[in-house]
């Protein structure tokens, strides 16, 4: 099932800088990755700074991405911020799922379902977690954890995906150094693959970008992109400074994949 999928790689900042420093940010990353077609550039700033990040990138090929939402459209939601106040500041993408709401914020695949399908009903492309922790994977439910997940957060949703992403982010590796090995986080994306061709089919399996995230470097880089089933990364702690994140976007550039060969030249791009 090996299709060629446009490699996308996302700054998930995370609660970091203040609007000025995310501004110097954005500006220092455009200055490499303004004109880049080869791979899909995201960046989600915190809600304060998504504004000012927008400004910066606007004539760019960069995106802009939020880092959550809710999934009612507007009323008494007293703290937060819907899908169409996102379009509104001309963000495309929006992080769903984070282990870190599953984990701080109690989030539910339940939530995260009514967020996929209120994100997708106003044509922001959800980037949705999943993961297992430490514990779940040395009890051997990684595949049980992340099947709960994916079925749960895409309940309901029959006709394709819409570009939907998947980033699947070990709990252990994300923010401890500890990265997956490239063959552990392959066996776990393959996986996945499997699970979205029983759940939606081939073309829609065969289209799926399914990111890496969890402790990404430039050091460890290729050779995760370098996996048949990781389409890019969804990177946290190395996407706050510039030339670690454009290293590790470069190095998801097809022809700088090892092995990369013409065969796979694009014919499905999202
Ligand atoms: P990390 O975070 O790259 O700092 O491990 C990844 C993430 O949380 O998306």
């Amino acid at each position: 099932m090996k299709r060629y999928r446009k490699n996308i790689v996302a700054g998930n900042w995370k609660m970091n800088k203040s609007t000025t420093d995310a501004e110097y940010l954005a500006n220092d990353l455009c200055r490499d990755l303004a004109e880049l077609r080869d791979v899909d550039v995201v960046l989600c700033p915190s809600f304060t700074s998504l504004q000012a990040v927008g400004k910066v990138i606007e004539n760019t090929l960069v995106r802009l991405g939020a880092q959550n939402m809710h999934w009612e459209n507007g009323g008494a939601f007293t703290g937060e911020i819907s899908a169409a106040m996102l379009r509104d500041l001309y963000c495309h993408y929006v992080i769903l799922g984070h282990s870190e709401r599953r984990q701080h914020c109690n989030e539910t695949d339940y939530e995260v379902n009514a967020k996929v399908k209120a994100a997708l009903a106003a044509t922001l492309i959800p980037i949705m977690c999943v993961g297992e922790t430490s514990e779940e994977r040395k009890e051997g439910k990684t595949e049980e954890i992340i099947k709960r997940q994916i079925e749960g957060g895409l309940d309901g949703i029959d006709d394709g995906l819409d570009g939907l992403i998947i980033a699947y982010e070990p709990v252990w590796a994300i923010g401890t150094g500890d990265t997956a090995t490239p063959e552990q986080a392959q066996e776990v994306h393959e996986f996945i693959r499997i699970l979205l061709q029983t759940l939606f089919g081939d073309d829609v399996a065969g289209a799926t970008r399914i990111q890496y995230g969890g402790s990404v470097k430039p050091d460890n880089a290729k050779a995760l992109m370098a996996q048949p089933d990781i389409d890019g990364g969804l990177i946290g702690g190395a996407s706050l400074e510039a030339r670690a994140f454009v290293e590790i976007v470069k190095s998801a550039i097809p022809e700088k994949i090892p092995d990369y060969k013409e065969d796979d030249a694009p014919s499905v791009s999202s």
